[in-house]
């Protein structure tokens, strides 16, 4: 990755860590002084840091895992984002829509990020994906969701309060960068945050 390339990332970083800092803050729960989190379709996980960042000063122990079935993208995560005090890292390689067959994530999480779900990309996919999520997530987590264009990100808070989950909040980011490449989509822009609620 060139120079640039990585300061446009960076940026994209920092607008999303700005909004997102107060819509988990001020949603999650901590139990025990720790945080389960799942960046759920990570790819390269860039918005691993963020999330550290975020949940770090929240409980004194942090584990993130990664899933994702791209092995190339979740190499470069493994081989970047390592384990340090405080912050465990574990990136697997799995179909999110099993979710139920990774031993590692038994337990249920806090917080699962899905940033730039790809609803469009296929729907009955990535509704058993949002459902996969629900389930592993603890009775008082919370489900966040970064979506790239308008269409799509409606189509996923649809498709995600069908599964029983409750919208808390949906915003948009004014400062969400254009894809050059891809009219009408832009970086993060908008990201929601659901309660799991499930009857
Ligand atoms: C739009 S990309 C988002 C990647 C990353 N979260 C980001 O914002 O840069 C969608 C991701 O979903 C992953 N994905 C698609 N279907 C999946 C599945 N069934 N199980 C796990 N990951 C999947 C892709 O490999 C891809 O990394």
């Amino acid at each position: 990755m060139d120079s640039n390339y990585i300061k446009i990332l960076n940026d994209d970083l920092g607008k999303l860590k700005l909004l997102l800092t107060p819509l988990i803050s001020e949603n999650i729960k901590v139990n025990n002084d720790s945080i389960r989190c799942l960046n759920l379709a990570c790819g390269r996980a860039d918005e691993s840091g963020v999330l550290e960042e975020i949940l770090n000063p929240l409980a004194a122990n942090l584990e993130i895992f990664g899933v994702d079935i791209r092995e190339r993208e979740l190499d470069i995560a493994h081989n970047r984002w390592r384990t340090k005090p405080h912050v465990t890292y574990t990136f697997l390689s799995h179909d999110a829509t099993k979710l139920h067959q990774i031993s590692e994530l038994t337990q249920p999480c806090d917080i699962i990020l899905m940033r730039h779900q790809n609803y469009w990309n296929g729907a009955i996919t990535w509704q058993k994906i949002y459902d996969s999520a629900l389930n592993r997530l603890g009775s008082d987590g919370i489900l966040v969701i970064t979506s790239y264009f308008d269409k799509e990100h409606l189509q996923a808070l649809h498709a995600i309060q069908q599964l029983g989950a409750t919208l808390i909040t949906t915003i948009q980011n004014p400062q969400s960068r254009p894809v050059l490449d891809a009219p009408n989509k832009s970086v993060d822009r908008h990201i929601a945050v659901f309660h799991k609620n499930m009857a």
